[in-house]
């Protein structure tokens, strides 16, 4: 243990030497396989995915066995993955849905996208929605909560689920940043109404940008299917229409009354370079798992933070660790202290510096700005509820994440790595911690 040992900012040695290098961790394992994967489509020269036993067709198969899920569906973002999602459960005008204040932007600026109002609720100690905070924002008009498991970490799926069925709302889950996690045993995203991905460059893995939905409903899924292009039910109908249930793929009758969604179909390219990238997935998830244990491992018995709450830590995806210290300026000065150790990190939430994950800095949202004049969806004649933003609307979740300095695990770092961030953090809370 490194107890008291001379502060780096104070002229001591630091921890880390070698700077830890960048990573991110599906974009940091592309080898040959994918540039050969694109490759054979490119030259193919066949990119549309309903014009051949397609590749797209063939991720989506091999992941819905990855899940355990019966229905999946490649596109081309997390985002339209997200609007597809809640089109999908019936979301739409007049209707509002709950999602946390801690989130990517694209979360709420999805509801938005189906005509539903957001209303923004606190996070807890799991940096994931408060279950409490959640049953308080509930009103007549609450259609669905949207669940994200922000950075790898499953959320308190389990509260929310009870909450939802006392209500009778629906869910769908924000597993953008949460690929490959699991919860209680099974795959994130499974137990809910809809879920989506996202595959963009800082992803677990990625093909650039991309995207999935799933869901284990056959109706939700063929809306989901509608929402993704509107020429669906005209494409050549054996291939548009072939569906899989658990990775068995049956052609099927459409049930339902087609409507016209967006395009936001896939690439053969992303389906190509996503099959390998999923091939690659549990790699990845081990790697990151076993850097975060071995981060956890090595702390000390801490002084003055807590760490995240987990609820399921089996399940945890291992991309990062959250270190809750006791008040913000205390957390300035950790991460001024670390940095010169080695390790940058910051505080999460810094009133100085906007973060797109932070509700307080969603200024359209804040402002209820949208792409038309009427100040759609707020002034909907169908919006009979009456939200209103402000940036300290959710006190807790500023507070929270003032005081929270993200660790992040990658395939870049190795365990000695991640070891030696701990010592560092192991320093400066000896040094700094009452
Ligand atoms: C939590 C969360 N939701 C949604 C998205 C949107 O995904 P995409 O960028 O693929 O549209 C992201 C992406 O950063 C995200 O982190």
């Amino acid at each position: 243990m490194i107890a008291k040992d001379k502060l780096a900012i104070d002229g001591g040695t630091p921890v880390i030497t070698d700077p830890i290098p960048y990573g991110v961790s599906g974009p940091s394992i592309i080898d040959e396989e994918e540039v050969e994967a694109a490759s054979k489509v490119l030259l193919s020269q066949n990119l549309f995915r309903y014009d051949s036993d397609s590749e797209c067709h063939q991720f989506e198969k091999e992941a819905a066995e990855f899940l355990g899920v019966g229905y999946t569906l490649m596109l081309t973002s997390g985002t339209s993955a997200l609007i597809c999602a809640m089109k999908g459960v019936g979301l739409g005008p007049g209707d509002e849905a709950i999602v946390s204040g801690y989130t990517y932007i694209a979360t709420p600026a999805a509801i938005i996208a189906t005509g539903a109002v957001p209303v923004i609720a606190e996070i807890d100690d799991s940096l994931g929605m408060d279950p409490v905070d959640v049953e308080h924002k509930i009103t007549p008009h609450t259609k669905a909560i949207v669940v994200t498991h922000m950075r790898g970490v499953p959320a308190r799926l389990d509260e929310i689920l009870a909450i939802a069925k006392r209500h009778k709302l629906k869910v769908v889950e924000d597993c953008c940043q949460c690929v490959g996690g699991q919860y209680k045993g099974e795959s994130v995203g499974t137990k809910s109404d809809a879920a989506a991905w996202s595959l963009n460059y800082f992803k677990t893995i990625s093909t650039g940008e991309g995207g999935m939905a799933y869901t284990n409903d056959r109706d939700v899924y063929e809306r989901i299917l509608y929402s993704s292009d509107p020429g669906l039910p005209m494409w050549n109908v054996d291939l548009a229409r072939r569906d899989h249930a658990q990775g068995q793929f049956y052609d099927v009758e459409y049930q339902l009354e087609s409507f016209p969604g967006e395009t936001y179909r896939a690439s053969e390219i992303s389906g190509a370079v996503g099959r390998v990238q999923l091939g690659k997935l549990q790699k990845v998830l081990d790697h990151q798992r076993t850097l975060k244990k071995a981060f956890m491992s090595e702390l000390d018995e801490a002084r003055s933070y807590k760490l995240q709450y987990v609820d399921d830590a089996e399940g945890d995806t291992g991309v990062s660790a959250g270190v809750i210290v006791q008040d913000e300026a205390l957390a300035k000065g950790f991460a001024h202290a670390l940095k010169a150790e080695g390790v940058d990190v910051g505080a999460i939430f810094n009133s100085g510096i906007p973060d797109r994950h932070i509700y307080s800095a969603w200024e359209s949202i804040m402002n209820k700005r949208s792409h038309h004049p009427s100040g759609y969806p707020w002034k909907d004649p169908s919006y009979k509820g009456d939200v209103e933003y402000s940036k300290d609307m959710c006190p807790n979740t500023l507070d929270i994440l003032g005081r929270t300095l993200l660790f992040n695990f990658h395939m870049n770092m190795t365990e000695e790595q991640a070891k030696l961030m701990a010592r560092a953090l192991n320093k400066v809370d000896a040094s700094l911690g009452n």
